[in-house]
């Protein structure tokens, strides 16, 4: 049996990381009740471990412009939280390199350009030319089931974001800078900065919204345990 096609399923799926956004503003009220709904995520004990902070207009182009400066300087990353594994092994290492050169062969960007590839990594600080940046902080004295309660929340919004016609594009990227981010947003040094999401509507011209990440086929992920 095949089953029905929910909008849910189709919200799900139609989510991609769009890396080339439209310059169309966002309705402030549209965004409210985005967050408000995102906001019914489940986190143990309801302890609803998230903190937003909405970056539009001329505080935005001023995050960036302070973001792609200690890029393009090559200020080193000074990460609050470790992301990715310490050593990269089989088969995270295989599915990190695939995205990293399905991205970059897709936009032309050869194996040794340093060049385009840090061009390219900038457009990160440029939040892909989203009109709005959505800042993540979470308390530092949580713990890691407060991060997977947070991982609902961002999923929330960016599902959601899909019932409005909005993409989205999560990034760590600016997790590489939280001091740059905490001086504009005025941010305590009791916070983390978790990561951001770039909203607004895709740029269906630019090829970089074409490229799509192959996932496992459920034989690599599921086990099923019947008799
Ligand atoms: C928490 C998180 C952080 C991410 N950070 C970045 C980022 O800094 N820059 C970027 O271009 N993509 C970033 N991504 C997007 C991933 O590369 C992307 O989700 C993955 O390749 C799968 O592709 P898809 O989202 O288009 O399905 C991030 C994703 C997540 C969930």
């Amino acid at each position: 049996m095949t089953p029905t096609r929910s909008p849910v399923h189709e919200a799900i799926t139609s989510r991609k990381s769009v890396r080339a956004f439209l310059p169309t503003p966002i309705e402030p009220a549209l965004l409210d009740e985005l967050l408000l709904a995102a906001g019914m995520a489940p986190s143990g004990s309801n302890v609803q471990p998230w903190q937003v902070h909405v970056v539009s207009g001329a505080a935005r182009d001023r995050l960036s412009a302070a973001l792609l400066a200690a890029h393009e300087a090559g200020h080193s990353a000074e990460r609050e939280y470790q992301y990715y594994p310490l050593t990269w092994r089989s088969p995270y290492i295989e599915r990190r390199r695939a995205t990293g050169w399905g991205l970059y062969n897709l936009l032309g960007i050869q194996k040794g350009d340093r060049e385009a590839a840090s061009r390219q990594h900038g457009r990160n600080y440029e939040f892909f030319d989203a009109p709005v940046v959505l800042v993540f902080t979470i308390d530092k004295d949580l713990q890691t089931g407060s991060w997977l309660d947070y991982g609902m929340f961002l999923q929330n919004i960016m599902i959601g974001a899909r019932g409005y016609g909005l993409h989205t594009c999560p990034q760590a990227a600016i997790a590489n800078y939280p001091d740059i981010v905490k001086e504009h947003l005025g941010i305590g040094d009791d916070k983390i900065i978790v990561c951001d999401i770039s909203i607004g509507y895709e740029d269906t011209s630019q090829k970089v919204n074409e490229f799509q990440p192959d996932r496992m086929p459920l034989d690599e992920f599921v086990t099923y345990h019947r008799d």
